[in-house]
């Protein structure tokens, strides 16, 4: 009993915060919540496609506000599994890799824990890609490997649903692919041959899916991170200098033409927060969603315990949710300084603040969240192990940000 009325008053001040934050995004506020909110001072977040910077200055969180109305109590914990909890309102999966599979315990916790799984690096085009293949039949030739079809052969087994990741980035995906003949030296390509390109591969690896693995791929990210963090410019990437701005229309028309009707496709990024950025996509995102193109936007989600705030960072699932379109977070993960019990602790109230407030989002239809996915299972996996961002510890026991997600406290 007292850890439950530890949870009200818990669940009662944070109401309140939010009750504030609904209030100005109701129109009681004089701040206009439409805009994405400045990040004056704001240190640059660490970028995933390079090494973490050092955690940037936290941002001041808004004072608690009284509670204007009833907030729907937050379902009562359902199960200690993380998919059953969110039930209703969206899948919650995880990011996994071959060398995973064959470990027993954490293939028991995956399937105990989640619905869905991604690919953390096979599915990528520099796994798919074959450089011999495409020289010797100067044509693009794309191969799933054993260690990407085991994934899938395991998740249709176990019956989870998989995030296909990733069809058109920067990175992991071989410079010859751009270049004349396929060669590693040879001068990038022209349009025409790039987009003749980019429909095959795409054409390629949708279908192989579609036909060894109807139904499973059941969403993809048909662009991953476009824009660079700070001036939302697009990234100087081949996919950029040989196509222009439109590789990314490009991208989901042939996505669409190839994918069954029923398959989502999303545009996927990181620190969708960050101000300028998060104009670029907004952008981009609007004029898909006029072309009949585009399902949903993937907040990768790759957080700080000091930045950027959940404030902050719920605000922008919210703006996403505006333009009538799925949101995903699609890589979650939260760093923070130690691995003692303390830090832990601290790491466990920023995911429980986190899910509080998404939790009464979903249930005032201010967000339109439909897959949760965590990037990776076991801070040892994490491809920021040295920083313990996920839910959680090596030995694969639940740490308080496990608890958090739930919205219960860990039993002492
Ligand atoms: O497979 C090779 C192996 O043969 C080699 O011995 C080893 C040492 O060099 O490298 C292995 O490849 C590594 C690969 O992961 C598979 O483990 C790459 O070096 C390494 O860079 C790669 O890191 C992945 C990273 O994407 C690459 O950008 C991470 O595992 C993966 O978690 C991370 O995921 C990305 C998302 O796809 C997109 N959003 C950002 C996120 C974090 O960067």
């Amino acid at each position: 009993m007292k850890c439950m009325w530890k949870r009200s008053l818990r669940r009662w001040l944070c109401m309140g915060l939010l009750a504030g934050m609904c209030m100005s995004a109701v129109g009681c506020s004089k701040v206009d919540n439409s805009e994405p909110a400045s990040q004056d001072g704001a240190a640059a977040a660490p970028s995933p496609s390079t090494e973490p910077e050092a955690s940037p200055t936290p941002e001041a969180t808004p004072e608690a506000m009284p509670p204007i109305y009833e907030v729907p109590e937050a379902e009562a914990v359902l199960g200690t599994r993380l998919c059953e909890h969110y039930q209703g309102y969206f899948t919650v999966g995880t990011c996994i890799s071959s060398s995973m599979l064959g470990n027993e315990k954490l293939e028991k916790l995956v399937l105990e824990q989640f619905n869905t799984v991604t690919c953390e690096n096979e599915m990528k085009p520099d796994a798919l890609l074959n450089q011999m293949a495409c020289i010797s039949q100067n044509e693009v030739v794309v191969m799933f490997p054993k260690r990407a079809t085991d994934i899938l052969d395991w998740a249709k087994e176990h019956d989870l649903k998989v995030r296909g990741h990733v069809l058109v980035w920067h990175s992991q995906t071989p410079d010859w692919f751009f270049k004349e003949g396929f060669q590693n030296n040879g001068a990038l390509v022209s349009k025409e041959v790039m987009l003749s390109r980019m429909e095959s591969y795409i054409k390629q690896v949708i279908e192989y899916c579609d036909t060894n693995y109807p139904g499973l791929v059941y969403v993809w990210d048909v662009v991953n991170e476009a824009f660079e963090d700070g001036s939302g410019e697009y990234r100087n990437s081949y996919w950029y200098q040989i196509l222009g701005e439109d590789f990314i229309r490009y991208a989901f028309e042939y996505a669409r033409k190839y994918a069954s009707p029923e398959t989502k496709l999303f545009y996927n990024d990181f620190n969708c927060y960050i101000d300028q950025k998060q104009t670029a996509i907004m952008t981009v995102v609007k004029e898909l969603i006029s072309l009949g193109l585009i399902d949903g936007v993937g907040m990768q989600s790759h957080l700080d315990v000091d930045y950027p705030s959940v404030d902050n960072y719920t605000r922008t699932l919210e703006r996403f949710s505006k333009l009538g379109i799925e949101v995903q977070i699609t890589e979650l993960d939260v760093t923070t300084t130690g691995n003692d019990e303390a830090s832990f602790q601290k790491q466990g109230e920023y995911y429980d603040k986190l899910f509080q407030i998404i939790s009464i989002y979903e249930k005032l239809g201010s967000t339109n969240i439909t897959g949760l996915t965590l990037w990776g299972v076991s801070d040892i996996y994490s491809w920021r192990s040295s920083q313990y961002p996920l839910l959680f510890d090596a030995a694969l026991e639940p740490k308080p940000a496990y608890y958090g997600v739930l919205q219960e406290k860990q039993e002492q």
